[in-house]
């Protein structure tokens, strides 16, 4: 069609997309273009705002490689991963739910390591941590045999994937869920951290004011064909950003117990005074099994 007034463009893009034959896509691309045409409108975007945003975009893409993948960590920023996992979780938004976003740090094959095993695969300072955690499914009853996978930042705040000191899946590991639905590591206590802010995704925090930091937590993934994968995190109860976390990950059922044991006898011969141990359940839901697209590799 000929373009007669600024209201028909959004007429003429969809009707130009209306061939697609994918039901779903269609839904998706032609609400897509409704509001970004609706947001256009609403803040009347100029050319210069237009050519910002246009490069922005394209800033994403140019930092985002093999090892860092900063279109997640805009989604994650902007609130939009969260919003995904709250929306297709928890009888689909309408019940409490244990999911929490994946982050941009999952990377597959994690070591296989013994129940109760240690995931620190090098030398790591901090505090010792012991967790215990259990996955039932909705009715309580153990899920036995899932697949679980655990990764964290070290207590100076970095995956291991960020710090040379630290050796190649140091604070991850793949655990399988006993008969109790019980599953068992011993780690160090992970402390928060700023996300990486050398990129699109720091300018855009920089110029809101927003401070940087994710609150200290551990990441899990449980999965188990029969059941929807589990993707969460367990936060660090006090830490000082849990109600700022700069991603939004933050929901009050994550927010883990870890209780910090200054005397008694230490559950290993070379653990020191301070440990901590965290005790913490995982509900998962019927549903089909599947796993994220690694962000990293
Ligand atoms: C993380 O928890 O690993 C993470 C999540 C979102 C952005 C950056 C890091
Ligand atoms: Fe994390």
């Amino acid at each position: 069609m000929i373009i007669e007034k600024e209201a028909d463009v959004t007429e003429a893009v969809l009707a130009a997309m209306n061939g697609c034959t994918d039901p779903r896509l269609r839904e998706i691309a032609a609400a897509f273009v409704r509001h970004m045409h609706a947001f256009v409108r609403e803040v009347r975007l100029t050319e210069p705002e237009f050519e910002f945003g246009v490069e922005f975009l394209n800033r994403i893409g140019r930092a985002t490689g093999d090892a860092h993948n900063e279109g997640i960590l805009f989604s994650d920023a902007i609130g939009v991963s969260t919003l995904v996992c709250l929306i297709n979780n928890g009888a689909g938004g309408a019940t409490e739910t244990a999911a929490a976003l994946l982050g941009p740090f999952w990377r597959m094959h994690s070591p296989v390591t013994e129940n109760g095993g240690s995931i620190v695969r090098s030398p790591t300072p901090g505090p010792a941590l012991f967790a215990e955690m259990t996955v039932t499914d909705a009715a309580g009853r153990p899920v036995e045999g899932a697949e679980v996978d655990v990764w964290q930042a070290s207590p100076a705040g970095f995956y291991e994937n960020q710090d040379p000191d630290q050796a190649d899946m140091n604070l991850r590991g793949k655990f399988r869920t006993d008969a109790a639905g019980r599953f068992a590591f011993r780690s160090v206590k992970p402390a928060g951290y700023p996300v990486p802010t050398d990129g699109p995704v720091g300018d855009m925090l920089r110029v809101q004011h927003r401070h940087p930091y994710r609150p200290a937590h551990l990441h899990v993934l449980i999965h188990k064909p029969g059941f929807k994968t589990l993707v969460t995190q367990v936060f660090v109860d006090g830490d000082e950003h849990l109600e700022t976390d700069v991603v939004f990950g933050v929901t009050r059922s994550l927010v883990g117990d870890f209780r910090r044991h200054d005397a008694g006898a230490p559950p290993a011969a070379d653990v020191a005074a301070p440990w901590y141990t965290l005790a913490h359940r995982f509900v998962i839901e019927e549903g089909e099994a599947s796993l994220p697209r690694p962000p990293i590799r």
